[in-house]
């Protein structure tokens, strides 16, 4: 049986694995762990967890390695705009280091931290899964449009070190699958404000997105730990 753990699971793609996995027979329970955490329930126990606060992290992992630590660990954290409500950068004069550390925190730093606090608990011995929710945008070698500066570049860094940390498990955890997900446009807050110029059909629905993400990670090897993956199972180029 599986024991997932999702970080961000008040937001919109964390909130509907939250939902998928808990309504799995292979799954015996399923940290829900977000600074607004939902209600208990049937396989769902909420974990008060704000991922960009270390404390607070280790807490909510010490909570879980006192109960029975997960196998299977989504971060589903992440942000777009910045905290006072301005959108992307289109250009390098619209640089704020302010603004890009705190784009850095969320997007680089909190996975980094969830893993560096998370990887230790997983088994030895069997499947294991550790998934950080990317963007196709911080594929460097996709890039053809720029902009988006710093979430573009808080998405690079997060993937190498989703890869670094895929090698260095591989030594000990042999049967891990640690990866980036890029999980399509999702309708979710964070997407919201740019959504008007999407084609039909171009948007999924947060649910959708869930079980699209869950079926990539099933289908995952080892051999394939390290890489960066879309919703439909196709690997992105990094
Ligand atoms: N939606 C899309 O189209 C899309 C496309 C590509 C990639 N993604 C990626 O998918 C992931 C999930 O995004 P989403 O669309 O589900 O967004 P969302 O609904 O806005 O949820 C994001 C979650 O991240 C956490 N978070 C955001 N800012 C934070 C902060 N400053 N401090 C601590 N926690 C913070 C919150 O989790 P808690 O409050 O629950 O702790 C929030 O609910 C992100 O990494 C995003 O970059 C999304």
């Amino acid at each position: 049986m599986t024991r997932a753990c999702i970080f961000g699971a008040s937001g919109g793609i964390g909130g509907a694995l939250v939902e998928a996995l808990a309504a799995r027979e292979d799954v015996s329970c399923v940290y829900a762990a977000s600074r607004t955490p939902p209600a208990a329930s049937d396989r769902v126990v909420p974990l008060t967890c704000d991922v960009s606060d270390e404390d607070s992290l280790a807490q909510a992992v010490a909570t879980m390695a006192e109960q029975d630590a997960p196998d299977f660990v989504i971060v589903a954290t992440g942000a777009l705009e910045f905290a006072d409500g301005a959108g992307p950068e289109r250009t390098f004069k619209k640089l704020d280091a302010r603004r890009m550390a705190q784009l850095f925190a969320i997007n680089t730093i909190a996975p980094a931290m969830v893993a560096r606090h998370l990887l230790p608990l997983l088994p030895r011995e069997g499947r294991s899964v550790f998934a950080a929710i990317s963007a196709r945008v911080g594929s460097i070698s996709d890039n053809r449009l720029g902009g988006w500066h710093s979430y573009r570049a808080s998405k690079a860094a997060l993937n190498m070190l989703v890869r670094n940390f895929a090698i260095e498990m591989g030594r000990t955890h042999r049967e891990s699958v640690i990866v980036a997900l890029h999980p399509g446009t999702v309708d979710t807050p964070l997407s919201e404000p740019f959504q008007n110029n999407l084609a039909e059909g171009q948007l999924t629905a947060p649910a959708q997105a869930a079980q699209n993400l869950l079926a990539v990670l099933e289908g995952l090897t080892p051999a394939e730990s390290g890489g960066f993956f879309a919703w439909d199972g196709q690997p992105i180029p990094f």
